[in-house]
């Protein structure tokens, strides 16, 4: 970190207090008060951390005013536009685009690592059949360090390295497997022939009593959806894996409890939840009811797909994913569909609703994936799944540069503590 030119004053029982201020590259300065406790005895408080900056990262960056998602500099229309979610996948990684023999390496690379140990397939015939896919994904992605123990030592660069890698690659298999092991279908091995998001659908979608032939739409489709969810600066599941990984926990035990964290309806679980509640409207006319009950605080309701912690002006991410659920619907001839009828007017209501409007509440990235995806043919319990192995990518980077860290340490917040003084204990007959 360089040394900071700025500075700021806290005065607190007539003392005062330097704390130094840092400016990044990008966004706004952040006060540094490392040393405030141990100077001061005070704590922050700052619960969902909607002011604190958790770490220093050169990854990705959101300028959630302006509705910009930057990785590595590049802004995600431009990706979206020209990329792939390979390219993306090394850019993320390594910090630059790759040059086109060092993408082909990194594709091999990749390509080389999609089969999962065949004892793991033995693993998965213990969960029962109407498991939800997360739920085997939590179980399965934390037992690859049961699987893989010459890439568990995270002080070795290559080991690290090897478990990143691993992880990217096996990561639609795993998640192909355990939508397999629900349909009761065979699991598919991957096909190295084919594209990483390809070969997912491969996965999912083929049989051995015939031949699949991947949709070239589809696997276009998959692809930027898989970009547009790959990373996504310090989030709730991110900041899981970063927690997780700062006790020096193995790379797939981090990334297994960011799956868990990833599973929430707030979280990932909003694409699911959010096609579950364009279904539960169904038609058009139900709409004023279903808004008026978002609006309403005692309902407990809120429309799924809407609102984000950072975005408060519009998400980037699902300008893109509308353009790509329009170009899908309408390739694959179902532009029709009475949910996509319902999304749009849902969303014109809402954009031009006071409620929505003032409180900045835009559709995310989730409103239009579920869409898409089902049209796709996925049910909605592999909504959160899919996000998931895009995901990997994010969370696999943020953990290797946190771990690349010289001064890296343990995270441990501390707390307002609100409950009982010290108090004696009391005997059971005296209670
Ligand atoms: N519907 C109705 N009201 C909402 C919604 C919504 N979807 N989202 C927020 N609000 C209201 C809240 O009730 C609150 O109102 P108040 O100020 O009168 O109390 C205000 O807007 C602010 O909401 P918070 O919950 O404080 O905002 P926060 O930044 O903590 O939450 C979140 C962001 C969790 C995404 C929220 O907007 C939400 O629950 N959305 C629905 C779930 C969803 O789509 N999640 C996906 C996020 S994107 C992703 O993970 C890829």
């Amino acid at each position: 970190m360089a040394e900071s030119k700025k500075s700021a004053t806290l005065t607190l029982d007539g003392k005062t207090y330097d704390l130094p201020v840092h400016s990044p590259t990008l966004g706004p300065d952040v006060l540094d008060i490392r040393k405030l406790y141990g100077e001061a005895d005070v704590f922050t408080f700052d619960p969902g951390f909607t002011s604190t900056a958790a770490c220093e990262s050169a990854i990705t960056y959101i300028d959630g005013d302006k509705g910009e998602l930057l990785h590595r500099g590049y802004p995600i229309e431009q990706l979206a536009a020209h990329s792939s979610y390979v390219e993306v996948c090394y850019l993320l990684l390594y910090g630059e685009l790759p040059t086109a023999s060092q993408l082909a390496d990194f594709k091999s690379r990749i390509t080389r690592h999609t089969m999962v140990h065949e004892q793991m397939h033995n693993f998965f015939r213990g969960f029962r059949r109407d498991s939800h896919p997360m739920a085997t994904m939590v179980g399965v992605v934390g037992a690859m360090s049961a699987f893989y123990h010459d890439s568990l030592d995270i002080n070795d660069p290559w080991q690290r390295e090897v478990a990143a890698i691993r992880m990217v690659a096996k990561l639609p298999t795993i998640a192909a497997m355990a939508y397999k092991y629900s349909v009761g279908q065979p699991f598919v091995y991957p096909k190295n022939a084919l594209s990483y998001a390809g070969n997912f659908l491969h996965m999912c979608f083929a049989v051995p009593a015939e031949d699949y032939v991947v949709n070239p739409i589809l696997e276009k489709a998959m692809d930027r959806i898989m970009m547009l969810h790959a990373d996504h600066e310090q989030n709730a599941s991110t900041s899981t894996v970063r927690l997780a990984g700062s006790s020096g926990a193995n790379p797939f035990a981090c990334i297994a409890a960011g799956i868990a964290c990833l599973w929430g309806p707030a979280h990932g679980g909003a694409n699911q939840a959010c096609l579950e509640m364009l279904k539960e409207i169904g038609t058009v006319d139900r709409i004023p009811e279903f808004v008026a009950k978002a609006k309403d605080k005692n309902s407990g309701f809120r429309l799924m797909g809407f609102g984000h912690r950072v975005y408060k002006n519009f998400d980037p991410r699902a300008t893109v994913m509308k353009e790509s659920a329009d170009e899908v619907l309408g390739l694959l001839g179902v532009d029709n569909n009475p949910l996509l009828q319902v999304a749009k007017e849902l969303e014109r209501i809402a954009l031009s609703d006071d409620y929505f409007v003032s409180k900045k509440l835009y559709p995310n990235v989730d409103f239009y994936s579920g869409i898409i995806l089902e049209a796709m043919g996925f049910p909605t319990s592999m909504f959160t799944p899919i996000f998931a192995i895009s995901r990997t990518v994010g969370w696999i980077s943020q953990w290797k540069e946190m771990i690349g860290e010289k001064n890296q340490k343990i995270g441990r917040p501390r707390q307002l503590y609100i409950g009982s003084p010290k108090r004696d204990y009391v005997d059971i007959r005296h209670r």
